[in-house]
């Protein structure tokens, strides 16, 4: 058994217990098993993100999705509502693909949250540190994180590795320019697609760079099977696509909305879609882009380089925005470099600055012909030798190979040590596809 393994019970971090104290706080992780301390937790989590006021029922599934994980809260036993914690933040550990298509256990971090009656007070630093030492106690390389601004986490060493592209389509001018594949595609139960999606999704996940591992939880809560009390579940379609050979190889799940005034102008939003072949990805797309009574299909958090764009007949059908997605931090900055695989031999210098002093110094990475990569830590860079610096945020960016370390040096957020540097940096690091956006979480 890992350190890892044992995330849940992990002492709370001391130096923010300590600092948190200072100002008459509390911060402690708590037992899940408890249902009163969970719900006070969830519902400080669910307000701090603007929700509203959750039912028994709705925290009863919280607990039974988020339960596993590390849940850590700060409380003021001097406010009215003591049991509730002014701050909440939540934490686990899971598996990142990295280029090459190694899995690497990472700190995941969710729900970090402070109350808006106690803000920019010093309370979500001591939490993010708090959790970046706790990885780092537990012997994890990596922390990761999506967001909800991209103003707030920088500062603590994260960099935006993925980026999500929203497409909004014309279905009106799509003339249908991908393949027509064989197997068939079909209405499934909702309850049936969630049994199916999570073993599908981790054959996309491990031969994707840049996704995450999902959790048991996940799948019933995206398929509105469990907990929907509101009924937007009821809103949701499931289909599947079924290969010739009839194997499952794609499933998506979707909801339809509008066609108020124009019954022919409704919008399909397509809220997830994984598919392990070419076949069932065309197949799918082109079941929402073909559908009748529908003007517009909307999906978001699609890849930087998704396949679709070349399906359109017209790539001008789409509207696409793009946006940062999934954050990493890098805490060990050899145990990353050398746990991905490269696209080009070479030898590159690193330096690398940390201020929070958990990956920062010099590394020589050398990457061989068959793209394994070894990176070594010195006290200095050899003279002469191809050389970047760059701070960690900056690192962060660059590891999944999803960002060009040339548009980094033109930004002032990479430094070339020598010229060409940042070049062979590109050639070294940059992967395709771009790396998926990974999901929410
Ligand atoms: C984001 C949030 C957790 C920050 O909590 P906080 O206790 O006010 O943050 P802190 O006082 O510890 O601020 C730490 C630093 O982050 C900065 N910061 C905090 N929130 C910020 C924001 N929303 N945008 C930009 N900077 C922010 C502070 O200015 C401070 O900077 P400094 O250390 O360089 O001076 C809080 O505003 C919140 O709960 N927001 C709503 C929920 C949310 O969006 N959570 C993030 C989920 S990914």
């Amino acid at each position: 058994m890992t350190a890892a393994d044992d995330f849940a019970r992990h002492p709370i971090d001391p130096t923010s217990q300590a600092k948190l104290a200072e100002s008459g706080l509390r911060y402690e992780t708590l037992d899940t098993d408890d249902a009163a301390t969970f719900n006070a937790w969830a519902r400080a989590d669910l307000r701090g993100f603007l929700a509203a006021e959750p039912s028994e029922k709705q925290l009863e599934g919280m607990r039974a999705s988020l339960g596993y994980r590390r849940t850590t809260g700060v409380w003021d036993d001097s406010a009215p509502l003591a049991d509730e914690p002014i701050a909440t933040v939540s934490s686990w550990p899971a598996d990142l693909t990295l280029p090459g298509g190694s899995q690497l256990t990472s700190w995941a971090i969710s729900s970090v949250t402070v109350s808006q009656a106690r803000r920019r007070r010093g309370i979500a630093r001591n939490l993010l540190e708090g959790e970046l030492r706790t990885a780092v106690a537990l012997g994890l390389p990596l922390a990761a994180l999506t967001v909800s601004e991209s103003t707030i986490y920088g500062r603590f060493g994260f960099g935006p590795a993925t980026f999500a592209a929203s497409f909004s389509i014309d279905t009106r001018r799509v003339r249908w320019a991908g393949p027509t594949p064989g197997g068939r595609v079909d209405y499934v139960g909702r309850e049936k697609w969630a049994e199916q999606i999570g073993g599908l999704f981790d054959r996309v996940r491990v031969a994707r760079v840049g996704e995450i591992e999902g959790w048991d939880g996940m799948w019933p809560r995206l398929a509105g099977t469990v907990h929907d009390e509101d009924g937007d579940g009821k809103k949701l379609r499931a289909i599947t696509y079924t290969s010739e050979a009839g194997d499952l190889e794609g499933a998506a799940l979707f909801k339809l909305e509008g066609g108020d005034h124009d019954y022919a102008s409704h919008t399909l939003n397509v809220e997830f879609l994984r598919a392990v072949s070419d076949d069932a990805y065309a197949a799918l797309w082109r079941f929402f882009l073909e559908a009748d009574l529908v003007a517009t299909v909307k999906a978001e958090q699609l890849a930087i380089d998704e396949p679709i764009r070349w399906m359109l007949g017209d790539q001008r059908a789409a509207t696409v925005t793009t946006s940062d997605h999934q954050w990493l931090r890098i805490l060990d900055t050899k145990a990353v470099l050398d746990a991905r695989r490269y696209s080009s031999p070479g030898v590159l210098g690193l330096e690398i600055e940390d201020a929070l002093g958990f990956a920062g110094g010099s590394f020589v990475l050398t990457v061989d012909a068959d793209g394994v990569g070894t990176a070594e830590p010195v006290d200095a860079l050899p003279e002469g030798s191809a050389a970047v610096r760059l701070r960690v945020d900056a690192l962060g960016s660059l590891v999944l190979g999803g960002v060009s370390p040339a548009a980094l040096r033109a930004a002032g957020s990479l430094h070339e040590l020598s010229d060409g540097a940042a070049e062979l940096a590109g050639r070294v690091l940059r992967v395709s596809p771009e790396p998926s956006p990974g999901i929410w979480y």
